[in-house]
């Protein structure tokens, strides 16, 4: 028998549905959608559409369509868990109520790949831009060394760890102030990529999207494989049920909003830069956004409010995702599993201080030094699996807590959950073999953490004051 957390438990010590519980309770629907189009909207679309395009030619909209679809089978579970069991913890919490303090662990584990590398990788894909950003500005940009870690051809990579600092410093200061900051530059990177859009389609020619799948149905599926990266973000909203003012309702909607805009967004901006100069230009480019813009306006002005908007969009990402993984730390910490610092909140700020210091410091070291497509990968191989596995909780939930109140369910339960992991396990096959290596030797090395510490340390065995495998016969509830 695993170690199961009654959904009632987790909701009942975090606080969540009460007043003065730590947080501070600040966020509507309105901020939960820009929080999630801030979380979701930038390396991806801005960086990485140049190599899902260059795997699959104009075709990359079809694959932006195909890791829409797998995100939004799981983007259902998240909103039916998000609103059953509003917690900070997000799957990491819907995995220990669901499957077990185990699985928990290594969901926890692997968050720190959806959330902490993705802050490294994001961070990684900003420093292209504040290049193409200063060329255009002063027609001068940093040195390779001092703009690139040693994998890129540099030697460390500063703009990246100066924005991770930077958001670092705002989440510090207040979830008000970051969610202010973060409606903001939601709203710049929505209206820089519609006015892409518009650029794009103006000079839209059919001729420019033949061939349209240069590399058949292989390459639309390793585009599909790059272009998740950009959806990735999406649950981030449920790390926010804990400062959500009415999380039960507005988590659900805005989950499902977002992956609508965003889903929308990016089919436009693939077909309006493919459609305007076709995908062998586009494909592997830098600051290839930019570099559309340019060659349809012919002059570098148009391209450099591109690069400005992706420089705003990219930080508020690094916000966001820095934001999600000090709030699953707390959650992990609050119930044993991981040192006690991440669970202190600052009573001046409200908010967790030392814990987004250490993971600032923590991941600003693989955004110093590490290539973009190596943290890519593991970042996706790492998600994919969370996704899987939060599909597999809303199943388990259903049978272990029928009478659970949901304020959203999954419709045509229980095709969609498991279509959710079919298409999850489809796409980390499609990652290759060193991203699952790679991802082996995590869990690993997680696995030999939790033996060493977390099963040692859980408060849910030593609440119930038995060992650990009485605990484990004999499931809390409240
Ligand atoms: N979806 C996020 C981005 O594209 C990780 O930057």
């Amino acid at each position: 028998m695993p170690r199961i957390k009654s959904p009632a438990l987790l909701v009942a010590e975090s606080g969540a549905d009460r007043e003065g519980h730590g947080l501070a309770r600040t966020m509507g629907l309105f901020q939960l959608i820009c929080f999630g189009v801030g979380a979701i909207v930038g390396t991806g679309i801005f960086v990485g559409l140049s190599d899902s395009v260059a795997q699959a030619g104009p075709a990359v909209v079809v694959s932006f369509v195909l890791a829409a679809i797998t995100c939004v089978f799981t983007a259902f579970s998240f909103a039916e868990l998000g609103g059953a069991i509003p917690v900070s913890g997000s799957s990491y919490s819907f995995a220990y109520a669901g499957l077990g303090e185990t699985t928990a662990f290594l969901v926890g584990w692997c968050l720190l790949l959806e959330y902490g590398i993705s802050i490294s990788a994001v961070a990684v894909g900003w420093s292209q831009y504040v290049n193409e950003l200063l060329h255009s500005l002063v027609g001068w940009q940093l040195p390779a060394a001092l703009s690139a870690g040693p994998g890129d051809g540099g030697v460390v990579n500063l703009p990246a760890v100066i924005v991770i600092a930077m958001g670092c410093v705002l989440l510090v200061r207040g979830v008000r102030e970051s969610a202010r900051a973060t409606a903001a530059m939601a709203a710049v990177k929505l209206a820089i990529l519609l006015a892409f859009c518009a650029i794009g389609f103006s000079a839209f020619k059919d001729g420019n999207l033949t061939p349209f799948a240069p590399a058949g149905l292989g390459g639309i599926g390793a585009g599909t494989t790059a272009a998740f990266f950009s959806y990735i973000g999406f649950d981030a909203i449920t790390t926010a049920g804990e400062e959500a003012k009415n999380p039960r309702r507005d988590i659900p909607v805005a989950i499902l909003v977002c992956m609508g805009i965003v889903t929308l967004l990016y089919c436009a901006v693939a077909l309006a830069a493919t459609g305007a100069i076709g995908g062998d230009a586009v494909g592997g480019r830098p600051a290839a956004l930019s570099y559309v813009v340019n060659q349809v306006t012919g002059s570098s002005v148009g391209g450099g409010v591109i690069a400005f908007g992706a420089v705003v969009a990219i930080a508020s990402v690094v916000l966001a995702v820095m934001y999600g993984q000090t709030r699953i730390l707390m959650s992990m910490s609050r119930d044993g599993l991981v040192p006690r610092v991440f669970e202190k909140v600052s009573p001046r700020t409200a908010t967790p201080v030392a814990g987004t210091l250490i993971v600032a410091v923590v991941f600003a070291v693989p955004a110093a030094f590490a290539s973009l497509d190596a943290v890519v990968d593991l970042c996706t191989i790492g998600t994919l699996a969370i996704m899987a596995v939060v599909n597999i909780a809303v199943i388990a939930l259903r049978r272990r807590e029928p009478g659970l109140p949901r304020t959203f369910r999954v419709p045509l339960y229980p095709v969609l959950p498991l279509l959710g992991v079919g298409f999850c396990l489809y796409l980390m096959y499609e990652t290759g073999w060193t991203a699952w290596l790679q991802f082996a030797a995590f869990l690993v090395v997680g696995l030999a953490v939790y033996a060493a510490y977390g099963r040692r340390h859980s408060r849910l065995a030593a609440a119930a004051d038995v060992t650990p495998d009485a605990a484990e016969r004999e499931p809390l509830g409240v």
